[in-house]
């Protein structure tokens, strides 16, 4: 049985909670969060804490805390050479405090509180400072039915930004025509089965044959009809980086 402490109590935190909850094989030790209202509905279940003077043995620690507290909260720990991992897929295993064995346990996925997830889905990258930690990271995410991927910060950073481009700026271009629809009072479920078949036809083609549109035609009328229909500054903006991105891709003046 592994024993796990999760500190944070956010979007990642929540949704590893309920995995290893879930899990066969591991068992929730504590849940710490600074904010304790977070946490206090789950005091029936686990022991929850909000004073990190209270954290007991564990297998390992995982920090799903932001980005900016990783090293902070780290150094708070008040225990030495145990097990600790951040879940963040930009910060560098070094930003963790090396008076303990370090670790990136980096579940590549969108988690919002509210959203359920399906973690037999998602990919978990890990990283480690101590080789003989690797084997434990790599059955600690297959307890929760995940592949695993031994990656280096590097590259951990690398998917980091992609992700960035697949999901945060996609999800931003899905609130602007959200945003223009609704403007013209159409109901934006019309649009919902483009965005399904948008991420799955890339499972089976490249991105590059997946493209279609008027930039990648080359249809020069449609694109300035929808530069005049743009009202908002910023959105023409937009459109006219991303046209002339994907007609130099596909090799249009
Ligand atoms: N969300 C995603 O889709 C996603 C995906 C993969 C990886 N990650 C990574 O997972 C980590 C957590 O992200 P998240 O989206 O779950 O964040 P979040 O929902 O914003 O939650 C942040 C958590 O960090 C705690 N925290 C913030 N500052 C702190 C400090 N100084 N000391 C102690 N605790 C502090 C917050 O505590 P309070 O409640 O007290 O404010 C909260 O529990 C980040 O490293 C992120 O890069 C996120």
């Amino acid at each position: 049985m592994i024993t796990v402490t999760i500190l944070g109590a956010g979007n990642v935190a929540s949704h590893l909670y309920k995995a290893f909850k879930n899990a066969k094989d591991v068992t929730v030790k504590q849940w710490y969060n600074r904010t304790y209202s977070d946490i206090s509905s789950y005091a029936n279940e686990v022991d929850t804490i909000d004073d990190l003077s209270q954290l007991e043995g564990a297998d390992i620690y995982i920090m799903a805390v932001s980005d900016d507290s990783i090293a902070s909260l780290s150094r708070a720990l008040p225990f030495e050479n145990r097990l600790v991992a951040h879940t963040s897929g930009s910060v560098s295993i070094h930003d963790l405090d090396k008076k303990n064995q370090r670790a990136v346990f980096y579940p590549l996925q969108t988690f919002s509180k509210d959203a359920e997830l399906d973690f037999n889905e998602i990919p978990i990258c890990i990283e480690v400072t101590e080789k003989a930690n690797l084997q434990f990271m790599k059955d600690l995410a297959e307890t929760m039915g995940c592949k695993s991927y031994k990656i280096n910060t590097e590259q951990r950073q690398t998917l980091h930004l992609s992700a960035v481009f697949i999901n945060n700026f996609t999800n931003q271009l899905y609130r602007i025509a959200h945003e223009i629809s609704d403007a013209k009072s159409i109901n934006f479920d019309i649009l919902k089965p483009l965005i399904l078949e948008t991420a799955r036809k890339v499972q089976d083609m490249s991105p590059y044959m997946a493209q279609t549109g008027p930039a990648k035609r080359n249809d020069k009328k449609t694109i300035k009809r929808h530069l005049k229909q743009l009202e908002n500054e910023e959105h023409k903006a937009i459109y006219e980086l991303l046209t002339a991105s994907i007609k130099k891709t596909h090799g249009q003046r």
